[in-house]
């Protein structure tokens, strides 16, 4: 579907997402024919700097950042004529009339304002473009990560920016949702037919859902001390990935069948109470070590670190949602910076079968079960048992392998493209609704509460390896193991 003419206007125009991510996102869907002739990127920032001196910003901050598809001079010439550079001080509504100005004044054209800032400013600049009169029927507004930090400041956010737009102009990103394979899991389950049967307790024994970095805090710390890895990762990325694994079918794609379905998946989870949450949680923080043979500091000696900080880098959890698809199997979900690798990849395993009519024990079939990887590879795996060639009847494990790119040779979106081009259409179904934000920090407020009030340390990890051992224990205790810990080759 083409799209029809914008104004796209980034606040935190000079900023690291504006710069890392949305600007060469924008390249990309340009440099694909997709934007309109017409289409312009109106960057936002304090810096008094003219448009000149912006433009230069982006020559050397973004465009080397530009690696796929690579930087044509003409297509680059052609994207930076649609950038508007405008100086305002976002959180005073009396600075705006530059952005007034710049603006174009047609109805028809979608204005698009996405505040890559802090949250804690998200709901001045919307009272700020509503006082402006910038607020229209045709206008969206996106909304980054972390929206709020607890239950209160969540509702607090989804209030305020309530009360300048409908909530069917508020597109709440969350960028995984917007990665290629998240989508395909979505045509897996409701594009065959040959899963869905088999989607549920009596047949699935439990799924593991990491995300693995072998990164480290880097220069965030002043944003990530103050969050940990529960509110960075897993109220939002993870628990998406398990909503798209366990939600019923959706009626359509329509963004509210979509959302209501996963909604319905938020609010199932079991509560966790103190007891339930000191035998089903991990948290950990790394220390230092080595990762791909070079040494790595501890967390809290890098730079800003607070001394004796007890910020989370990695948690595992068995989480667990009470519904007659679901009861009994235990999801397990973990992630954590500084690990032995970094991937990101679902594993839903079947049970065992009930009886071997082989000359091999039951006990040893390896149950089969699905990979899907998101990153850094994208695909899906199968693993069955089959006979070995030759003489006699003997089985093993074997696999069967979907490897995306392989199989479709067209050129990958990021995600951000694609969550871009989403928003520009007006296409709401990948993006989250304000309930279903609310219903995920409900979930893990009680974790948040429980570890604020209780003065012990997150368990130390040495960085390159997968965790704390009690993230072993804890899954090892049902007699399972995680997928590095079965299949050391893989
Ligand atoms: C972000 C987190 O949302 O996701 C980061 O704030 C994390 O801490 C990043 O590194 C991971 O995203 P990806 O796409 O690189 O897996």
């Amino acid at each position: 579907m083409a799209l029809s003419d914008f104004d796209l206007v980034l606040f935190g125009g000079s900023g690291d997402l504006a710069m890392r991510k949305l600007l060469p996102a924008m390249y990309a869907r340009d440099v694909a024919n997709d934007l309109p002739p017409s289409a312009r990127i109106i960057c936002v920032g304090r810096a008094d700097a003219s448009q000149e001196e912006f433009l230069q910003t982006v020559e050397t901050t973004s465009k080397p950042l530009i690696k796929s598809p690579a930087v044509i001079p003409a297509a680059w010439e052609r994207f930076t004529r649609r950038i508007v550079y405008v100086s305002l001080n976002a959180t005073d509504a009396g600075s705006y009339q530059g952005l007034v100005e710049a603006l174009r004044k047609d109805e028809a054209i979608t204005k698009v304002y996405y505040p890559a800032t802090p949250p804690a400013i998200f709901a001045k600049i919307c009272e700020a473009l509503k006082e402006n009169g910038l607020v229209t029927p045709n206008s969206r507004v996106v909304l980054e990560k972390p929206l709020g930090r607890d239950l209160a400041s969540a509702k607090q956010i989804n209030a305020e920016v309530g009360k300048v737009f409908e909530e069917s102009q508020i597109y709440r990103i969350d960028h995984y949702l917007g990665k290629e394979t998240v989508q395909n899991l979505l045509a897996l389950r409701f594009g065959n037919i040959l899963f869905e049967p088999l989607w549920r307790r009596e047949w699935i024994s439990d799924v593991q859902i990491t995300i693995a970095e072998k990164l480290g805090v880097g220069n965030r710390m002043g944003y990530y001390d103050t969050s940990g890895a529960l509110r960075d990762m897993l109220q939002n990325h993870l628990l998406q990935l398990l909503c798209i694994v366990a939600m019923e079918p959706p009626t359509s794609i329509a963004p509210d069948a979509v959302r209501d379905a996963k909604l319905q998946v938020l609010r199932s989870l079991k509560k966790f109470t103190p007891t339930t949450l000191a035998q089903n949680i991990v948290r950990g923080q790394y220390r230092a070590g080595h990762v791909d043979g070079k040494a790595v500091p501890s967390y809290r000696d890098e730079p800003d670190a607070p001394e004796h900080s007890r910020t989370e880098t990695f948690v595992a959890m068995k989480a667990e949602i009470d519904t007659w698809r679901w009861a009994g199997v235990p999801f397990y979900l973990r992630t954590g910076k500084r690990m032995a690798d970094g991937l990101a990849e679902i594993v839903v395993r079947f049970k065992q079968i009930p009886h071997s009519i082989f000359n091999q024990p039951t006990n040893s079939f390896q149950p089969n079960s699905l990979v899907i990887r998101l990153q850094p590879d994208e695909g899906l795996r199968m693993n069955l048992m089959a006979k070995t060639p030759g003489d006699g009847m003997r089985l093993k494990q074997a696999e069967l392998e979907l490897d995306f790119r392989e199989q479709f040779k067209s050129p990958r979106m990021e995600a951000y493209e694609r969550l871009l081009l989403d928003v520009l259409r007006g296409q709401l179904t990948l993006f989250m609704r304000g309930d279903e934000l609310e219903a995920a920090w409900e979930w893990v407020e009680p974790i948040l509460d429980n570890w604020e009030s209780d003065d012990s340390f997150p368990l130390p990890y040495a960085s390159g390896t997968w965790g704390p051992a009690a993230a072993s224990a804890l899954i090892g205790r049902d007699g399972l193991q995680w997928r590095e810990e079965v299949l050391p080759e893989d």
